[in-house]
């Protein structure tokens, strides 16, 4: 059991505060979803858990199991079980798909790694999610298509197995049947895998796959709003501007 705490947290990056006194809990067998407009801070927010050092933050701490993170690397923090899956993964000329994967999880598991059980297990997930097994020995991420990005962010967390998984905008870029695989092999790594999710996405239809327990609404660098699914209807018949109008509302 593992809850990472997000405490009235503010960053900024070149003197512009992005984020601004957000809070968020996600314990171990929890689905959280981030919703809302564009650059309100929620990759941002996957980001600076992940530890990008290239945000500066002013106040608040992260703090994994009661301990504060802020001071650990990136690696650190993975090693945690931390993962994040990218909005726009990064492209790695000359490294290959499947040396980044050994290397990672050989360095996770020490002495313990196995290579013939991780290419198995490799070439059982790509069947999974209906990769093409090329993409393996191709170099990370360069010329993969969009769709191709995702279902390999969602390879690597299922060789690394993290217990606290960040997915920003993982749908963005799906065709419907790829939704339909990556939605349903993120369900399926939850259940079996004790692990809480904060999924981070424009739409609806990913939640036809993955049942948040909690939809959060944020805008301006905080989170405005939290409830269940419901919140997801608001959001599609009122749009956010009005949502917020109405809390302001309230709180005059
Ligand atoms: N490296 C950076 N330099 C300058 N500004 C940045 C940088 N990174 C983020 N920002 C700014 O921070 C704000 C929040 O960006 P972020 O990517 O977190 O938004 P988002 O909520 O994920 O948006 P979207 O829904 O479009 O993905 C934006 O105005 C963005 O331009
Ligand atoms: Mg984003």
């Amino acid at each position: 059991m593992h809850t990472l705490k997000i405490k009235d947290l503010v960053v900024q990056i070149e003197n512009k505060v992005i984020l601004n006194h957000l809070n968020l809990e996600i314990k171990t067998g929890e689905i959280h979803a981030i919703m809302g407009p564009n650059g309100t801070g929620k990759s941002t927010l996957s980001k600076v858990i992940m530890g990008d050092s290239n945000y500066e933050i002013l106040e608040g701490d992260i703090l994994f199991d009661d301990k504060s993170i802020l001071h650990m690397s990136v690696d650190e923090r993975a090693r945690l079980g931390i993962f994040l899956g990218m909005q726009m993964p990064l492209e790695i000329e000359g490294v290959t798909n499947a040396d980044f994967l050994r290397t990672a999880i050989h360095s996770k598991q020490g002495n313990d790694f196995k290579l013939m059980k991780f290419i198995k297990e490799m070439n059982q997930i790509c069947d999974q999610l209906k990769m093409d097994k090329q993409m393996i020995h191709r170099s990370l991420n360069s010329g993969f298509s969009g769709g191709e990005r995702k279902k390999n962010e969602i390879l690597q967390m299922y060789l690394l197995k993290p217990n606290t998984v960040l997915l920003d905008e993982i749908d963005s870029g799906l065709d419907v049947d790829s939704l339909k695989i990556v939605g349903e092999n993120v369900m399926n790594y939850y259940k079996n895998q004790e692990c809480g999710i904060l999924l981070i996405t424009h739409y609806q239809r990913l939640l036809d796959y993955i049942k948040p327990d909690y939809i959060h609404i944020m805008m301006d660098g905080k989170i405005i709003k939290s409830g269940d699914h419901r919140l997801v209807l608001e959001i599609e018949n009122q749009g956010y501007e009005k949502i917020k109008e109405e809390i302001l509302g309230e709180n005059s």
